[in-house]
């Protein structure tokens, strides 16, 4: 049941994604809220590529880049082995990179064989576990253990649960059970999102618990409500699709509320990732268009994409100027439509340029 769920999974999250090799116009490469956000032109700010590192230092970590593969599956033999290539894209790429909820392996151990791979590709590298709120914290040492882990992700779900017919309905403990769990592991926690953003509500909420970092995961890309709602014939939810917070909108209501920030959810290129550092984000991740890459077109084709997404992002910060991913937040921007107005309606001070920016 279980190990049906995740290939399902898989299968309709690459349906929404665009590759090379796909239609050009599924439904997550649609205009979305990061095209709100322009650079301003500045023609003189260019600096000399050699002068771009591409380091990130949050929560008391520095990532080689401010890119990071999420999470994303393991529980199925299929899974298991998109696991083990997803690891080995991370590996030739230095790229941080997250498992699937691990829940699967806590009710069921001789699954650790779709997980483990993770580490044992990518021996050297930044791997998150990942679970849910109701994990007890043994659970949760369970599975930082199994991957050797150098962070926790806990994802809060509760759209897709909903959607779920046998999905969970009740969510009241999760604040008491993140915290529990922060206070009780050896290795920080990064709460998460699966597509519906993190309120700067939610993200300060965060920050009292015990939790070193936030990814927004936002609206704009794969949406779990559509892929709950595929897997049965009679999509009793579908006006969830579309539901929450674009990650834009997300990073900019959480802003200064006490957590340093990941972006996820709906980036779609490297201009994508360069947009969301610029709103303060240390790094940002992708899963569907991976996967998609991955599924679609293969490992290698994989590698060359993030390959290409690490020279154009420096080559985006050589032509703004930004020495490290740090330096662009604080770059001139732009904000229009959409997420202008939601700014103006909830009182969020636009960002403003640094002195001498960019
Ligand atoms: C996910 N995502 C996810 N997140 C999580 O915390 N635990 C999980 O087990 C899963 N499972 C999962 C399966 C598949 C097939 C996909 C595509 C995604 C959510 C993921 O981490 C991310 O938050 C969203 O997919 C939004 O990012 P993208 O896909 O728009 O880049």
């Amino acid at each position: 049941m279980t190990a049906k769920r995740k290939d399902d999974h898989v299968r309709l999250a690459v349906a929404q994604h665009h590759t090379s090799q796909t239609a050009q116009h599924a439904p997550a490469q649609r205009a979305g809220a990061f095209d709100d956000i322009s650079f301003m032109h500045h023609a003189l700010a260019g600096i000399d590529r050699g002068q771009v590192s591409l380091r990130t230092s949050f929560a008391g970590w520095t990532w080689p880049v401010p890119l990071y593969i999420n999470a994303m599956t393991g529980g199925s033999p299929n899974t298991g082995e998109i696991n083990r290539d997803l690891a080995i894209a991370a590996r030739e790429t230095g790229l941080p990179i997250a498992t699937g909820s691990m829940s699967p392996f806590l009710k069921d151990p001789t699954c650790a064989d779709t997980f483990a791979p993770v580490r044992a590709q990518h021996p050297d590298g930044f791997v998150m576990a990942n679970i849910n709120a109701n994990a007890t914290p043994e659970q949760a040492r369970r599975a930082i253990g199994l991957l050797d882990a150098n962070a926790l992700q806990i994802h809060l779900n509760t759209v897709q649960e909903i959607v779920m017919p046998e999905g969970d309905r009740s969510f009241g403990h999760w604040p008491a059970a993140i915290e529990a769990i922060a206070t009780a592991v050896e290795v920080p926690v990064i709460v998460k999102e699966v597509g519906f953003g993190l309120s700067g509500r939610t993200v300060a909420q965060l920050a009292g618990l015990g939790v070193a970092a936030a990814d927004v995961a936002g609206r704009g890309g794969t949406d779990f409500a559509r892929i709950e709602n595929g897997r049965r014939p009679r999509a009793d939810y579908a006006y969830l699709e579309g539901w929450g917070l674009s990650t834009p909108a997300a990073l900019l209501d959480a802003q200064d509320k006490g957590l340093p920030l990941l972006a996820s959810g709906g980036v779609r290129h490297p201009l994508d990732v360069a947009r969301a550092l610029a709103l303060g984000a240390h790094a940002a991740g992708a899963s569907g268009p991976f996967l998609a890459t991955l599924v679609n077109d293969g490992l290698a084709t994989l590698i060359d994409q993030l390959t290409s997404w690490i020279d154009q992002l420096t080559a985006l910060m050589t032509l703004l100027g930004a020495h490290s991913p740090a330096d662009l937040a604080g770059a001139d921007l732009h904000i229009t439509g959409a997420l202008r107005e939601f700014c103006d309606q909830r009182g969020i001070l636009l960002p403003q340029p640094k002195e001498n920016s960019r």
